[in-house]
């Protein structure tokens, strides 16, 4: 566990995410990453929340970044894009994680195709939280500040 004061969350978005406002709007919304991190930002302080807020393409940084945060993160809010679906070395970065892990994803893989609705990073997750835009990283954040809060 972190021994900062207020407790730190890593927020990581996967690949592709850094398009978000101009990819695929009608799945995936007009906001921007910068968007969604501005807005997840107000509600981690707002949660007394230390909010480190990170976008990679590649998938190797996700790992090294997970790995790291065994250091200096309490909990980690992941949406690995398309890496949810073919990722074992992200599973196996988290499953070394101590702290609670949220998945989030913006659109609902469920109502999507075949091959969207398995994610590695699922079974090892406190909770998943999908389809439901921007918010669902405001309600990992809520989600992370109870467990955190109680452990
Ligand atoms: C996504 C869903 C994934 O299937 C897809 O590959 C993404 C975004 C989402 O947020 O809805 O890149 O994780």
């Amino acid at each position: 566990m972190a021994s900062a004061a207020a407790p730190t969350v890593l927020v990581l978005n996967g690949p592709n995410l850094n398009m978000l406002g101009t990819r695929e709007p009608e799945i995936y919304g007009s906001q921007t990453l910068a968007d969604i991190e501005a807005m997840a930002r107000q509600r981690a302080t707002d949660l007394g929340l230390i909010m480190d807020f990170r976008q990679s393409n590649s998938e190797g940084e996700l790992v090294t970044w997970i790995q790291e945060a065994r250091h200096g993160a309490d909990a980690i809010i992941i949406n690995a894009g398309a890496y949810s679906h073919t990722s074992v070395a992200i599973l196996d970065a988290l499953q070394a994680f101590q702290g609670p892990i949220v998945e989030v994803h913006l659109s609902n893989i469920y109502k999507r195709e075949t091959f969207r609705h398995h994610s590695y990073v699922s079974g090892i997750a406190l909770g998943v939280i999908c389809g439901l835009g921007a918010k669902g990283y405001l309600l990992a954040l809520d989600a992370v500040a109870d467990k955190v809060a109680r452990s």
